[in-house]
């Protein structure tokens, strides 16, 4: 649980510090009041990234320096403290921006000793688009969930990006063979750690997803998911090797790199079938997309639980208001049987989800933090 959250220069806080409980956190207030930048401040002590996806510098409070998040958190009995700091010194004008961890006070801690110290889940309305939009959106969402679980996947992306970068500079400046190579044999050796790690998640989600699916349609829908791509191919250092050779005329005209873990695709479709048409986001309705993407975080609590032992933190920004009665029943019932830890909330106001509260403070305490 996160325990304080002292931010600075962050969005719309020049200055704030919170402490909070265990249990449900209700944050209440206007629109613009503040209350999805506190979660997003938590996601970032969480897993570094703003899961409005934002840039930094959109997260700068206008005009100041540098912003920082800090956040003491306890876990299994211990507490430690998780910094963020973004910004440029003031005093050299042509300084550019860093971004520095800090664990326990210790300042230059890596990001892969960061990630995932804190683990969260994130259920906010843009879900959706994991389930409707492009497998941009799924990609990134397998490779946050992983990144939390297994800083080596967190690095391995890393590494990977900066190997696709130079690959791509090289491609454009018809690079000669050697450099190539050297490239690729990068590209390789950090997409095998990725592929193989997504490769042995999908089976094992699929029982929490189905579960979820099951449980949040009333039993009435049913999908299943796939991964594919042109890795299928890849069981071997060497093998994935010769997939970047095989497409490395091909590259060199596009000047991009045209396969690999990041054109990799993740499909939500319905019952056994694979084919692109039966994609919940080609077939499904609405409200079939919508409980897939609450099926999709409840399944991503119980995966990440069960993985790591620890109970995660869910952060639930603005959706208890979007829910239709059965869902929003289902989802009750949900967060009351599931041993649920912290839980934050946002909502503009109470009223709306008086059913929330009485349901549920039988079993776990309420705080209350109204924002003006
Ligand atoms: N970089 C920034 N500097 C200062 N204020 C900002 C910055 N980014 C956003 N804001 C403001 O911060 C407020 C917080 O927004 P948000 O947390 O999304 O509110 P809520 O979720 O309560 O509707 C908004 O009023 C927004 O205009
Ligand atoms: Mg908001």
């Amino acid at each position: 649980m996160i325990k304080n959250l002292n931010l600075v220069n962050f969005r719309n806080y020049q200055k704030a510090a919170y402490t909070f409980s265990n249990g449900l956190i209700f944050i209440t207030g206007d629109n613009g009041a503040g209350k999805t930048t506190i979660l997003e401040a938590i996601g970032i002590v969480s897993f570094l990234k703003s899961f409005r996806l934002a840039h930094d510098k959109e997260m700068l409070r206008f005009d100041a320096p540098f912003y920082r998040i800090e956040a003491e958190y306890a876990s299994l009995n211990e507490s430690h403290s998780v910094a963020i700091a973004y910004g440029k010194n003031p005093e050299v004008t042509a300084a550019p921006a860093v971004k520095k961890y800090s664990f326990d006070g210790r300042v230059g801690e890596k990001a892969a000793n960061i990630i995932g110290k804190v683990a969260t889940v994130v259920l906010s309305p843009d879900d959706m688009n994991i389930i409707a939009g492009d497998h941009t959106e799924r990609r990134r969402f397998l490779d946050l969930l992983l990144s939390m679980l297994y800083p080596a996947y967190f690095s391995a992306l890393q590494h990977y990006h900066r190997a696709l970068k130079l690959r791509s500079q090289a491609l454009k400046a018809r690079p000669d063979e050697g450099v190539l190579a050297a490239i690729d044999r990068e590209l390789a050796g950090a997409g095998l750690i990725i592929l193989e790690r997504r490769r042995e998640f999908i089976p094992e989600f699929a029982t929490p997803f189905a579960d979820a699916v099951a449980k949040i349609s009333g039993a009435r829908d049913e999908w299943c998911l796939a991964y594919r791509g042109d890795t299928e191919r890849v069981a071997s250092l060497d093998d994935y090797l010769s997939l970047l050779k095989d497409r490395r005329a091909n590259d060199l005209r596009l000047k991009q790199t045209t396969a690999g873990i990041h054109r990799d695709r993740l499909y939500f479709h319905a019952g056994d079938g694979t084919s692109d048409n039966r994609e919940i986001r080609m077939i499904g309705s609405q409200g079939q997309k919508r409980t897939a993407a609450l099926a999709l975080k409840m399944a991503q609590f119980a995966y990440m639980r069960a993985r790591s032992q620890t109970t995660p933190i869910l952060l639930i920004d603005d959706i208890l208001n979007e829910l239709d009665v059965l869902r929003r029943a289902q989802f009750i019932d949900f967060l009351g049987s599931a041993a649920i830890g912290q839980v934050f909330f946002t909502t503009t106001d109470l009223i709306g989800v008086q059913d929330f509260l009485g349901r549920l403070e039988k079993t776990s305490p309420i705080q209350n933090i109204e924002l003006f």
